[in-house]
């Protein structure tokens, strides 16, 4: 580049910007966490009007001293979009500014039903981020993961030995399967000849719960590890079942995975999906697989859903050797598995909701 020339110089200083910016992104997330971690969507709300910079320092029983540090986070934050302020006026009518939540922030109540209040602190957890630290050293090396590399340990191992962090995560994936719910329930008629359904690798069973809840004739089983689904509180309509989706899936009508497959390498995700094939009548007896996971699609998508989907795929790629998937490389897993067709029935926020049939 001819740095002489005015354009160029702006383009070099265009160019520093760029990087400092991308140096510095992982303040955004700290002071997400920090936020989180100080309870400030909760004090906000709990205020009921735009809450002033001293009702914040207040409200949490910080020193007047350390007034200038919370502006400046939460300078940050309104910049992010997590806060907003408006103009309030005082008594004297002085104008002031007051935070208020954004739609972001409103998903970081700790009391709503679909908080991701656990996926921030979950997500940004040192044994989560550490591993970031050895993503060099484990491309040029032998180990599975990144995960590995640091903790010496399969992040599968980590969590058998670890019932907290793992209790700790599982409570994350609840609170996106509820918002992932609300979806679900809107499109009835993905169940509306479904007698019985499995969901495959189901978690604590947020999801197969509100979908047992919202169709009451349906028998739903969550299938999980023993240890994941041992002691759980089962209904009329909804059971527990401890087992290996690699080994056998109990027979329904319709199997419904969310969140799973991307956790899992090609080879992996066809065993498994061999398995619903094999719980699943034929396409014209009712069955079929219902799936809720993501698909990247860098050509025609918003650039920041599409950001978000690849960091979730390098995320992926750090704990557990999965990956995010684009359309035909979905397409390839189903007919490799046995199954014929399929179509995309809805996509929501980062997830898009298949229905494939044998
Ligand atoms: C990322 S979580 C998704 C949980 C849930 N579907 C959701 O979206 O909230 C992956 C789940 O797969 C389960 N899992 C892992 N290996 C499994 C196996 N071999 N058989 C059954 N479930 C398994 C894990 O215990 C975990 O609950």
């Amino acid at each position: 580049m001819d740095v002489d020339q005015g354009h160029g110089v702006s383009e070099l200083f265009k160019a520093q910007c760029h990087l400092y910016k991308h140096i510095y992104y992982f303040i955004e997330s700290m002071s997400l966490k920090c936020a989180v971690q100080l309870g400030i969507p909760d004090l906000i709300q709990k205020n009921n009007q735009p809450i002033t910079l001293q009702q914040l320092v207040s409200a949490l029983n910080f020193p007047e001293s350390r007034a200038n540090f919370l502006q400046r986070l939460m300078r940050v934050l309104v910049h992010s979009g997590i806060f907003d302020t408006i103009k309030i006026h005082d008594n004297q009518e002085e104008v002031e500014e007051g935070y208020v939540l954004t739609s972001s922030s409103k998903l970081l109540l700790k009391d709503s039903p679909t908080s991701l209040s656990p996926v921030v602190l979950t997500m940004l957890d040192p044994v989560l981020m550490n591993p970031w630290f050895s993503l060099g050293e484990w491309i040029q090396g032998k180990e599975r993961t990144p995960f590995e590399t640091y903790h010496g340990m399969s992040f599968g191992e980590y969590g058998k030995r670890n019932f907290k962090f793992i209790n700790n995560l599982n409570e994350g994936m609840a609170s996106d399967s509820k918002l992932v719910s609300l979806v679900v329930k809107e499109h009835k008629e993905i169940f509306e000849s479904v007698d019985s359904l499995v969901d495959v690798g189901g978690g604590t069973g947020t999801l197969a719960r509100s979908i047992a809840d919202a169709y009451p004739h349906m028998k739903c089983t969550v299938l999980d590890l023993p240890q994941v689904v041992a002691n759980l509180p089962e209904s009329e309509n909804l059971k527990f079942v401890g087992g290996d989706m690699f080994k056998s899936i109990p027979s329904a009508d319709a199997i419904i995975i969310k969140s799973v497959l991307l956790n899992w390498s090609d080879e992996d995700c066809i065993m498994i999906l061999k398995r619903c094939r094999e719980a699943i009548p034929s396409k014209d007896d009712g069955g079929k697989l219902v799936l809720i996971e993501m698909v990247i699609n860098d050509q025609k998508d918003e650039q920041e859903l599409t950001k978000t989907r690849l960091f979730v795929d390098m995320e992926m790629m750090l704990l557990c050797n999965g990956r995010g998937r684009n359309e035909i490389e979905w397409k390839k897993l189903f007919l490799e598995a046995g199954f014929s067709h399929y179509k995309i029935t809805a996509t929501s926020g980062l997830n898009s909701i298949f229905e494939v049939y044998p």
